[in-house]
C-alpha cells in the first residue's frame, strides 16, 4: 500500500493479553507482520524469514529468540540471526541474515505497530490511567471497509437517531444544532453537541447527552459524553487498523467513571450491538475510498466535523483508504480562483 503519513503512525494490532508465548501474525497497511513477546517486551518483524521466505509467525519463541519453523534459524529481538543449525561449527553467521524490524509497543492494553523510520508519537489517552476511571476494550471488529469510512461513521452525529434509534437517538429529535470544530494541540475538537438519547450506554437512562468529539490522528478518534448536572463521564476511543485494501480491524476503548463495581459484560454487549448496527451501512458505502474532493458528495452544516476530517486527510496527503483530489481538478480550481481575484470588483 502507499507509504503515506500512516506509515509513520502507530496501528493497534491486537489486545495485549492475547499476545502470550506464541508469535502472532497481524497485518498493517498491507504488510504481513509477526509480533512476539519475550522478557524484554514486545517486538514486531516483517513476517518473512530471509532464508526461504517462510512466515516467522509459524515458529515459536524459545529463550527469548524467535525461531523459524522451517529450518530453525533463530532471531533475537533486534532481528539479528544468532543461530543457524545447518551451519557447520565455527562458520560465521552471514551479516545479511536479519529480520526486518518494526517498532512495537504495548500501550492502553493493546499492542501497537509502527512501520516507519520516523515514528510519530503515540496518541495520548489520559482517562486510561486516571483514578476513578475504568476502561474496557471492545473488539477487534473485522470490517470490510477502509479506515476513513469507519472513522467518519464514528464522528457522524446525525445517524444516531436512525441507525441506533431507541438507543443512541430518537427520530423525533433528529435536528443537529450548529457546533464548532477547532484545531487545538494537533487535534480537532468540537464544542458540546447535545443529542437526545433514550439509552445512551445500555443503562436505559433517557435524556440529553453532550458529545465532544476529537480526531487524534487519521485513524484514531474519540468522544466524551457528559450530562448536565451529573459528574458521570463516558468516553470511547476508536482506533482502526487498516490491515489491507478495504480490510480493517477496529478496537474501541470504553472508559467510564461510574458504576465501577458493575460487571463489564453488559457495557461490552451494548457496544457490540451498536457496532453491528453500523456495520452494514459502512460496508455498503460507495466509493469504498473516502472521496477527499468535497464536491464528490453532499454536505450539510451538521457534517462540519467530517468535512474537517476530509480536508485534514487531504492536507496530510493520506492516500490509504482515500480517493485523493484529482490534481488536474485542483489546478483548475486554483486557476479559476486566481482569475476571480484578478477581476476588478
Ligand atoms: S525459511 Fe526460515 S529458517 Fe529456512
Ligand atoms: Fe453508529
Amino acid at each position: 500500500m502507499q507509504q503515506d503519513k500512516l506509515w509513520n503512525d502507530w496501528h493497534p494490532v491486537c489486545k495485549a493479553e492475547e499476545l502470550k508465548d506464541d508469535p502472532k501474525q497481524v497485518h498493517v497497511l498491507g504488510e504481513r507482520v509477526v509480533i512476539f513477546r519475550n522478557q524484554k517486551g514486545v517486538h514486531a518483524f516483517k513476517d518473512l524469514c530471509i532464508h526461504r521466505g517462510a512466515a516467522l509467525s509459524l515458529g515459536k519463541v524459545v529463550d527469548g529468540k524467535l525461531v523459524c519453523a522451517y529450518h530453525a534459524w533463530e532471531y533475537d529481538e533486534k532481528g539479528t540471526c544468532v543461530k543457524i543449525p545447518a551451519l557447520p561449527c565455527k562458520r560465521p553467521i552471514p551479516k545479511k541474515a536479519r529480520a526486518t524490524v518494526y517498532h512495537c509497543k504495548e500501550y492502553l492494553g493493546l499492542i501497537w505497530v509502527n512501520l516507519g523510520d520516523e515514528p510519530a508519537p503515540l496518541i495520548s489517552y489520559p482517562e486510561y490511567d486516571k483514578e476513578g476511571f475504568h476502561t474496557i476494550i471492545c473488539g477487534p471488529y473485522d470490517v470490510k471497509a477502509n479506515a476513513p469510512r469507519i472513522i467518519e461513521n464514528f464522528l457522524d452525529v446525525s445517524h444516531l437517531m436512525f441507525v441506533h434509534e431507541g438507543m443512541l437517538g430518537d427520530a423525533d429529535h433528529a435536528e443537529v444544532v450548529d457546533y464548532d470544530v477547532n484545531f487545538i494541540d494537533g487535534r480537532f475538537i468540537t464544542s458540546k453537541i447535545p443529542v437526545y438519547q433514550p439509552n445512551s450506554d445500555g443503562r436505559s437512562k433517557g435524556g440529553y447527552t453532550d458529545y465532544v468529539y476529537e480526531i487524534l490522528s487519521p485513524t484514531i478518534a474519540r468522544f466524551t459524553k457528559t450530562t448536565e448536572g451529573s459528574d458521570e463521564e463516558f468516553t470511547i476511543l476508536v482506533a482502526v487498523n487498516q490491515e489491507d485494501h478495504e480490510q480493517t480491524s477496529v478496537f474501541m476503548l470504553l472508559t467510564r467513571n461510574y458504576d465501577l463495581d458493575a460487571p463489564d459484560e453488559p457495557f461490552r454487549e451494548f457496544q457490540d450491538t451498536i457496532f453491528y448496527q453500523d456495520l452494514d451501512i459502512v460496508e455498503s458505502q460507495k466509493p469504498e475510498l473516502l472521496p477527499l474532493d468535497l464536491q464528490a458528495e453532499m454536505h450539510l452544516k451538521s457534517d462540519a466535523l467530517t468535512i474537517a476530517y476530509r480536508r485534514w486527510l487531504d492536507e496530510l496527503g493520506i492516500e490509504n483508504g482515500t480517493m485523493p483530489i484529482d490534481e488536474a481538478k485542483r489546478n483548475k480550481l486554483k486557476k479559476n480562483s486566481k482569475t476571480e481575484e484578478l477581476q476588478p470588483s
